[in-house]
């Protein structure tokens, strides 16, 4: 390196903590939202939800809503059905009514949908619109689905006999039955995953805006998947794309609610249609809690066989999960329960076994991965619940257990039992870091002090890691769309530059991380480089931003792309520099002749030449596009520790400290990743602390308002103490980088329910369902007995 090479830190570069671009808009409340468009001429839409959750559908008089003035359109499923738009297909290869017809199958069900000059006048209509119900029998968990004579919810699919969707397995069952016969101890965890919802700040809404004069149609909408909402309207409304125009202006938080296609963007899109006009639809609280995508819902029962010395042998686990009314999860095609399969993927268990098997309930459709990957969130809890009670049963402590059963530094690439290859961590090394900072043996000897005088201190371990990136295309694709990421790079004559990807931010701040990698490989000041996502109309193709593919995929697009333009600026270097390309060094921002170091030209003078003095035969301009397919996914590592301490009167429970180290490879902004692990944190809290959203009985959807359903202030959220010590880059990254933005989401719950369960050992309790609420800690430490979530819950009390 010459004396002349930038300072990566100062223009913004890879390990940059630059500070947020796009706050610059969102604190002063300059962000442009979907709700914040207003088009000329534009009407504004309204659903009817049903109240039952299961219900044949008897009759439907829309006459009075009709009559309403103001109101230009009542749609409803028989309309629908005129134009084969009933019905949808999910991405999950099964179908979901747009509109009822028949049947509803749960609470929250769209129905109708009123088009009005306003959005109270649309309301009010949808009031004045009478159905005539018969209510039916209702399921609502995996039990009563599968019991004999349950009713079968989805009789409009032919040859449906039952509510299975499927059964599916992988691993080797005759391998792990060998293994269990041979263990001294075999260990034993069922527990349910209770139903959550990702409940960003801002609900889903479109604004569907035809223009008959110009055949196009323009979507302004929350998706975190602009591109394959676009493939669904061709594919869906049977629409020509290029007609086709998907703008996802600023979102506010997504956490994979905002990735399915739901009723209301294709009733706002045919409404638009019809009328000409644009129709705006924006969702209220209750309606984004009630029908949209949920998370999680998964029963797993699983067995660990182990030697008494501590080493794991085989694990075999079972799932059932309840999807709702319809089988929509997006998720990728060929596995059917999502990436559940990582789990336990940082130990090294020689064999094992996992069985799945999915049913329809009256419930809203869902399984979409709230803040994770396709289900590695239950994977992880499931793995560190499990780990715990083994550890327990064998009489071991919590990290010794662990310590022992890791996957060690040299043992990688490492294959799992379930076929995944990780590549890259040091999962000893990160635990060592977290130990020490939480000062477990003095922890240990003062909750030994504690339990003496009464008092129930406990501490929680959890490990995650996750498998983040999707793709790769061999393996990855949703309705065949094969999984990979992009990114268009065009450097302008005066060496400013803008980015476009084929993902779409929510939050986690791609304006600036994304420029960050812009200047890491071509010296471009960070400042000088502007993002745009979202509008698939300027954007390259790309598969959204999901289970942190973002910076895997995505991130990497932008690197290689960066690369390209990098290789077409030596060329004009050379040129500049009256010598031959094989004569070119590069230091960051500049290429230097070897021989003549002092003799250079900057990137910036390469850009101005791209444009204005070309060698002879060059194509003009520096721009160009990269697609990128990765080799295989991303393995970020973490571990988090909680202590807790627990009322024993009450069951109330206090953090007293939560210890994270996570390792995600490369930092691009450090700032920014410690912003996702706080956020991943606070939510792995809340789902384990207060997040309440269950079923009756009668499908009457229990806490779909934020006065049941909480979620975390400042006030109630314990502190953190981040730790970035380890870094292990991902070998195959062009940066080395790792997903980072669902990890303490994903490992974070275990972690504070393992505390709990700790704090309260003695009692023979080996599980209470989250969340965990003090009536539940409590019952588990009066009577000694395990406490289930499941549904339905009592409503008589
Ligand atoms: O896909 P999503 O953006 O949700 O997740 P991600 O790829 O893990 O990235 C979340 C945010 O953290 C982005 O702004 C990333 O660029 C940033 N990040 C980072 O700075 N360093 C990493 N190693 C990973 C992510």
């Amino acid at each position: 390196m010459t004396s002349q090479a930038l300072d990566e830190i100062k223009i913004g570069g890879l390990g940059a903590s630059r500070k947020r671009v796009e706050d610059n808009r969102f604190i002063r409340g300059k962000g442009s939202y979907t709700d914040d468009i207003t088009l000329p001429g534009m009407l504004h839409m309204e659903i009817l939800r049903s109240p039952l959750a299961h219900a044949r559908i008897k009759s439907i008089d829309a006459s009075k809503a009709w009559d309403i003035p103001g109101v230009h359109l009542v749609l409803t499923g028989e309309m629908m059905a005129t134009r084969n738009l009933a019905w949808m297909p999910t991405l999950s290869y099964d179908t979901q009514a747009v509109l009822a017809t028949d049947k509803v199958r749960f609470q929250g069900q769209e129905v109708a949908c009123v088009i009005a000059d306003d959005p109270y006048i649309a309301k009010d209509a949808c009031e004045a619109i009478d159905v005539e119900y018969e209510p039916l029998p209702v399921i609502v968990n995996p039990e009563q689905a599968v019991a004999e004579g349950a009713p079968v919810i989805r009789d409009d699919k032919e040859g449906q006999a039952g509510n299975v969707i499927y059964d599916w397995e992988v691993g080797d069952a005759d391998g792990t039955e060998r293994a269990f016969a041979a263990a001294d101890t075999i260990s034993r965890l069922q527990l349910h995953y209770p139903r959550s919802h990702p409940s960003p700040i801002e609900c889903c809404g479109s604004i569907a805006d035809f223009n008959r004069a110009t055949s196009k149609l323009t979507v302004y909408m929350t998706t975190q998947a602009p591109h394959i909402i676009r493939a669904a309207v061709a594919l869906v409304a049977e629409l020509p794309e290029h007609m086709i125009r998907i703008i996802s202006p600023d979102i506010g938080g997504g956490f994979g609610n905002k990735v399915p296609v739901y009723p209301g963007y294709v009733c706002s899109i045919l409404a638009s249609i019809l009328l000409e006009r644009p129709v705006k639809w924006i969702e209220d609280k209750s309606g984004n809690l009630i029908s949209t995508g949920f998370a999680r819902d998964i029963y797993l029962d699983g067995e660990m066989a182990l030697r008494q010395d501590g080493k794991i042998l085989a694990v075999r686990m079972h799932a059932d999960a309840d999807h709702g009314a319809f089988f929509s999860d997006a998720q990728p095609s060929k596995f059917k329960i999502g990436l559940l399969h990582s789990t336990f993927a940082c130990y090294d268990i020689p064999v094992a076994h996992l069985t799945a098997r999915g049913t329809y309930s009256n419930k809203a459709p869902g399984g979409v991965a709230y803040r994770c990957s396709f289900r590695v969130t239950e994977a992880m809890f499931f793995q560190e619940r499990m780990i715990q009670a083994a550890a327990t049963d064998l009489g071991m402590d919590q990290a010794e257990f662990r310590r022992m059963n890791f996957v060690r530094d040299d043992q990688f690439p490492h294959r799992t039992p379930f076929g995944f290859l990780l590549d890259s961590g040091q999962y000893g090394k990160c635990l060592e870091v977290g130990l020490k900072a939480v000062g477990y043996e003095d922890f240990r000897r003062q909750q030994a002090e504690a339990r003496a005088r009464g008092r129930l201190l406990g501490l929680g371990i959890s490990t995650m890691t996750e498998p983040l990136g999707a793709g790769n295309s061999r393996e990855y694709d949703i309705l065949g769309i094969k999984m990979f990421d992009s990114a268009e790079l065009k450097v302008h004559m005066t060496g400013k530059a803008i980015v476009r990807t084929g993902a779409r931010g929510q939050g986690q701040g791609h304006e600036t991380t994304w420029a960050q990698i812009v200047s890491h490989e071509l010296g471009i000041p960070a400042e000088d480089v502007v993002v745009e996502e979202g509008d698939t109309d300027t954007a390259p193709f790309g598969m959204g931003t999901y289970a942190s593919r973002s910076t895997p995929v995505a991130g990497a697009a932008v690197a290689m792309v960066a690369r390209k333009i990098r290789a077409k600026a030596r060329r004009l270097a050379a040129h500049l520099l009256e010598v031959s390309e094989e004569d070119i060094e590069w230091e960051l921002g500049r290429f230097y002749v070897r021989s003549a170091p002092d003799r250079g030209v900057t990137i910036q003078e390469c850009a101005m030449a791209a444009y204005s003095n070309m060698p002879d035969g060059m194509e003009p301009g520096l721009e160009n596009t990269a697609y990128y397919d990765p080799p295989n996914l991303t393995w970020p590592f973490a571990v988090y520790i909680v202590t807790v301490e627990v009322d024993p009167e009450t069951g109330v429970w206090d953090v007293l400290n939560t210890v994270a180290v996570d390792d995600c490879g490369v930092r691009i902004n450090p700032m920014i990743v410690e912003g996702q692990i706080m956020g991943g944190l606070t939510e792995a809290y809340a789902m384990a602390n207060m997040q309440f959203i269950t079923f009756d009985a009668e499908g009457n959807c229990v806490g779909s308002n934020y006065m049941d359903y909480l979620l975390p202030t400042a006030w109630e959220t314990p502190g953190f103490e981040l730790h970035s010590e380890v870094v292990t880059p991902c070998p195959h990254h062009p940066i080395g980088a790792k997903g980072i933005g669902e990890c303490a989401a994903v490992g974070g719950p275990a972690a504070f329910v393992n505390a709990v369960i700790d704090a309260i050992s003695g009692t023979g309790v080996r599980n209470i369902d989250m969340p965990l609420l003090p009536d539940r800690v409590w019952e588990a430490i009066k009577f000694r007995r395990d406490v289930s979530g499941a549904p339905p819950v009592r409503t008589d009390d």
